[in-house]
């Protein structure tokens, strides 16, 4: 098998779901220059520069997040950050095919504020839409259930924390847990799109959960409600996509 086909079997292996891919194809036509690529770029774009096709409807996590919002979210807002992305990498001569989206991030600094406002904005809402599902279990189990009883005295001492920290984050910005250099778990928040692995960052650390906090993520539903938006987002985290991204964090160390 030639290693083209590979990746691409592995990219619809990935979505689950190949009719999401060819669905999402005119958005990612809109995305990336179609005369530069060819369809099957498209498809073999494991690109984690490129938006993926979302894995649940836009009325999916209904009635926490509203069809609305969720598809203005995803085809305006975050479609845009990677629009950018791809515009700021070609101006700023990154290569995308050999610099990892997250080594980006870790030397954000050195590039322009339009790459830290893109590369942020494009990476968070990725996470943000895998670490959502309908109907999820609605506590963590094994290793991440330790580690946050260990960090936090409780799940619901963490879920405080971390609802305090995306209700004090003045203006628009994003709450976190990330994982530290010395594997112990911290809440924190981050300004913009912004986010911990960037050097920039206040509190630095691998992000395994993160809430946007951006108005463009509740307003139509909950106006100016985000503590009614924070508390309605916990029947939505998927806590076992949350458990593999504590894994993979304190097993790359
Ligand atoms: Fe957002």
């Amino acid at each position: 098998m030639s290693k083209s086909t590979q990746n691409r079997r592995q990219f619809i292996s990935s979505t689950g779901k190949a009719g999401m891919v060819l669905a999402a194809m005119p958005l990612m036509a809109k995305i990336t220059p179609i005369s530069s690529i060819t369809s099957m770029t498209i498809l073999t774009a494991a690109n984690e520069y490129i938006q993926q096709p979302l894995s649940y409807g836009y009325a999916a996590l209904e009635p926490y997040i509203d069809a609305a919002t969720m598809e203005i979210h995803y085809t305006k807002h975050a479609a845009t950050y990677a629009k950018n992305l791809a515009d700021a990498a070609l101006a700023e001569k990154l290569d995308t095919q050999t610099t990892s989206l997250t080594d980006l991030l870790k030397n954000i600094s050195r590039y322009s504020p339009k790459m830290r406002n893109n590369a942020g904005g494009h990476y968070n809402h990725e996470m943000f839409w895998l670490l959502m599902k309908p109907a999820p279990a609605t506590a963590p189990t094994s290793e991440l259930a330790d580690a946050i009883n260990k960090n936090f005295g409780s799940l619901d001492n963490f879920k405080t924390s971390f609802g305090d920290a995306a209700k004090a984050r003045f203006g628009s910005g994003w709450a976190w847990l990330i994982v530290k250099a010395d594997n112990s778990l911290a809440v924190c928040s981050t300004p913009n799109q912004d986010n911990p692995l960037m050097d920039i960052a206040e509190t630095k650390g691998t992000p395994i959960l993160g809430l946007d906090v951006w108005e463009h993520a509740y307003y139509l539903k909950y106006q100016n409600k985000r503590p009614d938006y924070i508390n309605a987002w916990w029947n939505l985290v998927n806590w076992e996509f949350v458990q593999k991204k504590y894994a993979e964090a304190i097993t790359k160390k």
